[in-house]
């Protein structure tokens, strides 16, 4: 009887020891834009800058999946104040924002004569 009882305890206290290992691991950690490293960008002026700024927010992945002509990432930008609140960046600042972006992450595909043609549209 007394056997038993011991035979009983261990059981438990080893469930609540598995379980507890378990719940400790936990789920696989969430992605934080701290994961991405300023080197893992390429080189060029304005690289600090750029990932400094956009990654106070967000990860630099959402921006290095877009490929935009310059007035296009200035308009972005002028977004990313007007609509999510980053600080303005103007002059030089801007300018080297944008000349990084741009030249890291231009079009995907350039615009051909005519550039992308919808084929739904009417003929
Ligand atoms: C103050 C916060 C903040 C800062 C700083 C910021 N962003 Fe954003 N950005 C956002 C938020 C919020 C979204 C999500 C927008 C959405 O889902 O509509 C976003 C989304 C984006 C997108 C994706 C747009 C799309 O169509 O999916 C791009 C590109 C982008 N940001 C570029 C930049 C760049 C480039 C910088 C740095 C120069 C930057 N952001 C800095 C808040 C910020």
């Amino acid at each position: 009887m007394v056997n038993r009882i011991v035979w009983l305890m261990v059981i438990a206290l080893t469930t609540s020891a598995i379980t507890t290992n378990v719940s400790a691991q936990g789920p696989a950690p969430a992605f934080a834009p701290r994961d991405e490293q300023v080197e893992d960008l390429p080189e060029g002026p304005g690289r600090d800058e750029t990932f400094g700024m956009c990654t106070g927010c967000h990860g630099y992945k959402l921006v290095s999946n877009q490929g935009m002509t310059r007035d296009k990432w200035d308009e972005t930008l002028t977004w990313m104040s007007t609509r999510h609140g980053m600080p303005e960046i103007e002059g030089a600042d801007r300018d080297l924002i944008l000349d990084y972006l741009t030249a890291h992450h231009p079009p995907k595909a350039p615009a051909r004569s005519g550039g992308f043609k919808n084929p739904f549209a009417p003929q």
